[in-house]
């Protein structure tokens, strides 16, 4: 990790109400257990997004507008599984796509790239590895076609409002006037079903969370003791979120990078955000970002929606 990861870290530690981003979770470890989460019966999201791009991928495009040639960029692809069945229907219809699967691991885009070249011969590949924000700097503008920009899997959950919001700012403004993003966001509902898709009954979410006590070990010097940690997390169903923490199981001292992080018993490091929306949270987000709304993708449940904006 570098000089501003092992700061931004500290500081984080240091603060009154201490945190951790969310976005640590991913060390090839913390990958695999993800893995494992999106496996679990509890955790609905990851169906749900395949159900509505492999039933509803037809009208997901006429929407879109576009006739001719055109580029599907996806940020964060990971191993693009839901994308495969809106690829495969284009792919059926003999439409001239170009897809540009960004991602900040390069294990996840080699992999994604030569599973998609085997499976789909006739789909142009031009995948990037890197920091979504960098690769995406200027890129689509300079297209000749226009671009239908994924950002799928519940992914804007992770951001705090007001970062979410930034962050849609700034598709739109690397977008071209009618271009068109679809959102992957999880939605309000009974708030047990939300509940159990994290507190899950396995411990699977348990080790995703206490998985970053062993990458600060490894990878800071740091020496938490698992055992003195455990994971607590809530769905509160006014606000939206589920909040997930570790909680400090005693007053203990912990060394991180040359610096004593004190922890009181029973203090919390608050590690994620999942936010889920209402439909007027994201028409409201959309139009403040600038965009229209085109359309909301339910699947059959109506858990999650694969939203389409124009802009
Ligand atoms: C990646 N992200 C959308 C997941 C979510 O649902 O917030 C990460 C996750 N955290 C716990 N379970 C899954």
């Amino acid at each position: 990790m570098n000089a501003n990861t092992v700061n931004e870290i500290l500081q984080g530690l240091s603060a009154p109400e201490k945190y951790i981003s969310s976005k640590f979770f991913y060390d090839d470890a913390g990958s695999a257990i993800f893995q494992q989460i999106m496996e679990m019966p509890e955790y609905y999201l990851t169906n749900a997004e395949q159900e509505i791009l492999a039933q509803q991928a037809g009208d997901i495009i006429t929407e879109t507008g576009f006739k001719g040639p055109f580029n599907v960029v996806e940020l964060g692809a990971g191993d693009g599984s839901k994308t495969f069945e809106l690829l495969n229907y284009l792919d059926k219809q003999n439409r001239e796509v170009t897809y540009v699967p960004i991602d900040i691991s390069k294990a996840a885009v080699d992999g994604l790239a030569a599973d998609f070249a085997q499976r789909l011969p006739n789909l142009t590949l031009n995948p990037k590895v890197g920091d979504y924000f960098e690769v995406l700097n200027g890129r689509l503008k300079s297209e000749a076609n226009p671009s239908l920009l994924l950002f799928l899997g519940s992914n804007i959950g992770n951001y705090i409002p007001g970062d979410a919001l930034d962050l849609l700012r700034l598709f739109h403004k690397n977008m071209r006037d009618g271009d068109a993003l679809l959102l992957g966001a999880d939605l309000q509902k009974n708030p047990e079903v939300i509940r159990r898709a994290y507190d899950d009954p396995h411990g699977i979410t348990r080790n995703f969370n206490l998985n970053l006590l062993d990458r600060f070990n490894r990878e800071l010097d740091a020496n938490f003791v698992k055992e003195q940690f455990d994971f607590y997390c809530h769905y509160n169903p006014l606000s939206g979120e589920v909040r997930s923490y570790l909680i400090s199981l005693s007053d203990q001292i912990v060394d991180l990078a040359d610096q004593q992080i004190s922890f009181k018993k029973d203090e919390l490091i608050w590690t994620e955000l999942s936010k889920k929306y209402s439909f007027p949270e994201l028409e409201g987000m959309a139009v403040t970002a600038g965009f229209e709304v085109q359309r909301h993708f339910l699947d059959s449940r109506s858990y999650f929606t694969n939203s389409l904006w124009i802009k």
